[in-house]
């Protein structure tokens, strides 16, 4: 390991030219505007407000602060986000202009294009079907989807009558649902009798049916997207298309306070079960508003297409609220890269001619395996800017994604942000900051980014710290649903009077930030954050489990892998087939993004004399690294370590 976070030639600054065209944001503008948004943030957060339509404008524009921690943007402001992301461009004439373009998993399948007066008319008949089954404002409602525009539209019709919604990721299980579910006590659920990924079914109703035998609701929606024989339950379960056939087709907004909630999504921690975290109206939608304007740089006319799902806060912000509410046009689509082939992205890229493309590294680097044909079989010459988002890039797959994918002529945007940050806070500009492959680049307007040690010293100039925010800004989740003292501990303790994101992070000599990855015990696999605390506690709750110890290592594809420690009761004998089964232990419990890539069965895990796991030394042992364990002289019992190391090198 040298201290060079990637190697010298792939350092160099890249410039990122928009094509000759006039861009959002030049060099100059990026250095005012910074500067601007940090000396005067209330008329800077003022003037960006403009960007929407209020029913009353903000007067007060921030009251925050993070000791004690207390945070407000736009409180005497009244808006509704839906009103933004569909009404107002009807109003504005715009009602023929294409809102989503949805793609289905099959190619074969037919499409659909969805006009902004096409989906004002769909949210209106979703939200007064909400109301009809006594949905009303500040109720939490649990979305449970496929990757179809019936997501979005439910998204956008609580937000139109001011309830709060939950949207739950449709590959989390029946035991997963039902704890979000129960968190938030939701009593309603919108759901599809199924979902297709890749050719296969999910069955999201008959989850939905497992879900709701632990815990109770009022109403299921449920939107018909499969054919799927499902079992309705009279009196609790709906056909959207039955229920929906009388109702009216005029639905005001509600008019909603800047701080009132709008959505819950819950998000894995270090410790504990996931926390819901808290998102409010106008400070999220100023914050989308603003980052989608200057980060992707989008002019009208243009296609944008983010491959996320809906169910992260990637599509929340950069699917449904971030394009809408900026009036563009943009793909959703439903399957996945590799389905039916390893050209599908590309296939989809050059049907619908999209301008900007937003995924995450981990398709990149699966996609960059299977060479450059399935790339370049398809005309891509209608892309002219890439992004990335989830986690860090390594340099040769930003290189393959800069140099194939965008024959090295459109600038990439590496966005560095957070479910809890509500939309991209560092990133470079396009058109505004050369490139470095690997670093997500500048703060965006209102981020002060600081790096401190673990004391909570600052750290100035070039070097490598935490990476901790220093003041408010718009988006700033508002607290954990039901729990704001966990809020508080989680983000604001560890650095009093900073919020703390949990990344380890580099500034290097031209101030560009480099993202090293998760300092707390948090792994990011493919993009997803996993708490190791959440696979433990699947893995102990199966019967013939002692203990577990979980930790990431460093994964080809998939950024880090899910790494499991696992002892037995006494007596259990260890076999393959106890392993396997403990692998379908933990998709069910959590799903299948927590299904563990190594499960090594052992028969002590190493411990101080006072007990406790001794992490970092499984860390080491995991990434393969033997040579660097460090100090275990503070173990009870030193020889557990070389059995470890035994049973990793025999694998
Ligand atoms: C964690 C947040 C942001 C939406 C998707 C994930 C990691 C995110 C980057 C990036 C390096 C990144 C961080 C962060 N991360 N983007 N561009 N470079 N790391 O949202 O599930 O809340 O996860 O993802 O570790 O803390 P999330």
């Amino acid at each position: 390991m040298t201290d060079e976070p990637v190697k010298k030639d792939l350092v160099a600054l890249i410039a990122s030219p928009r094509n000759g065209e006039a861009t959002h944001c030049t060099a100059a503008d990026y250095d005012r505007l910074y500067q601007e948004s940090i000396s005067d943030p209330d008329s800077f957060w003022a003037r960006q407000a403009e960007r929407l339509d209020w029913q009353t404008m903000p007067t007060k524009i921030s009251n925050a602060s993070f000791d004690p921690v207390s945070i407000k943007w736009y409180e005497d402001g009244v808006m509704n986000i839906c009103h933004n992301a569909v009404d107002r461009h009807v109003a504005a004439g715009k009602g023929d202009v294409t809102a989503l373009i949805f793609e289905p998993d099959d190619p074969q399948s037919p499409g659909r294009t969805i006009s902004y007066a096409e989906l004002q008319a769909e949210v209106i008949k979703m939200a007064n079907c909400l109301k009809k089954l006594g949905v009303g404002k500040g109720d939490r409602v649990t979305i449970y989807m496929p990757m179809i525009p019936e997501g979005a539209i439910a998204m956008l019709a609580c937000a139109r009558i001011g309830a709060i919604h939950s949207v739950v990721f449709g590959g989390f299980s029946p035991d997963a649902l039902a704890g979000r579910i129960e968190d938030c006590d939701s009593k309603f659920v919108i759901c599809a009798d199924g979902g297709l990924r890749g050719g296969k079914p999910v069955p999201l109703k008959a989850n939905v049916d497992a879900a709701l035998e632990k815990v109770a609701v009022d109403a299921v929606l449920v939107i018909n997207h499969t054919d799927t024989d499902v079992e309705m339950t009279a009196g609790r379960d709906h056909w959207y298309h039955e229920i929906s056939a009388d109702v009216s087709a005029d639905c005001p907004c509600e008019p909603m306070n800047a701080e009132d909630p709008l959505f819950i999504l819950y998000t894995s921690g270090s410790t504990g079960k996931p926390k819901g975290v808290l998102h409010t109206t106008g400070g999220y939608a100023v914050w989308v508003a603003t980052t989608f304007h200057y980060v992707f740089d989008y002019q009208p006319g243009e296609v944008f297409w983010c491959s996320a799902d809906i169910g992260w806060v990637t599509g929340h912000s950069y699917i449904v609220y971030g394009p809408l509410i900026n009036g563009a046009t943009e793909i959703m689509f439903e399957g996945i890269p590799n389905y039916p082939d390893f050209s599908r992205f590309w296939e989809v890229v050059e049907k619908h001619k999209v301008n900007i493309f937003y995924t995450a590294p981990t398709a990149i680097r699966a996609l960059m395996r299977e060479g450059d044909g399935p790339v370049k079989a398809h005309d891509r010459s209608s892309i002219r800017l890439l992004g990335t988002v989830g986690e860090p890039i390594n340099p040769e797959a930003w290189r393959w994604y800069y140099d194939v994918v965008g024959d090295g002529k459109s600038p990439i945007i590496d966005t560095w942000w957070q479910t809890e940050t509500g939309g991209i806070m560092i990133t470079t500009l396009p058109g505004a900051h050369g490139m470095k492959p690997g670093s997500a680049g500048k703060p965006f307007f209102g981020v002060q980014p600081q790096l401190v040690d673990g004391d909570g010293k600052i750290l100035e100039g070039a070097t490598d710290g935490n990476l901790c925010i220093t003041a408010s800004w718009p988006g700033q989740a508002r607290s954990v649903y039901g729990d704001h003292e966990r809020f508080v501990q989680t983000y604001f303790s560890t650095y009093k009077g900073k919020y703390f994101t949990g990344d380890g992070c580099k500034r290097d000599a031209d101030d560009y930030y480099w993202i090293t990855g998760r300092v707390d015990d948090v792994i990011n696999v493919s993009g997803h954050r996993m708490g190791t605390a959440e696979v433990e506690s699947a893995l102990v709750s199966h019967p013939k489990v002692a203990e577990a110890a979980v930790v990431g290592y460093p994964h080809d594809i998939k950024g880090q892998g899910i790494y499991c420690y696992v002892t037995l009761n006494a007596g259990e004998e260890h076999s393959d087939e106890l392993v396997a089964e403990l692998r379908v232990h933990v998709r069910k419990e959590i799903g299948p993004i927590a299904t563990p890539d190594h499960l090594h069965l052992t028969p002590a895990l190493p411990k101080t004399r006072s007990g406790k796991i001794m992490r970092r030394i499984l860390r080491k042992i995991a990434e393969n690294d033997h040579g660097a364990l460090g100090d275990t002289s503070t173990l009870a019992d030193p020889s557990v370590v070389d059995a470890l190391v035994e049973g990793r090198l025999n694998r």
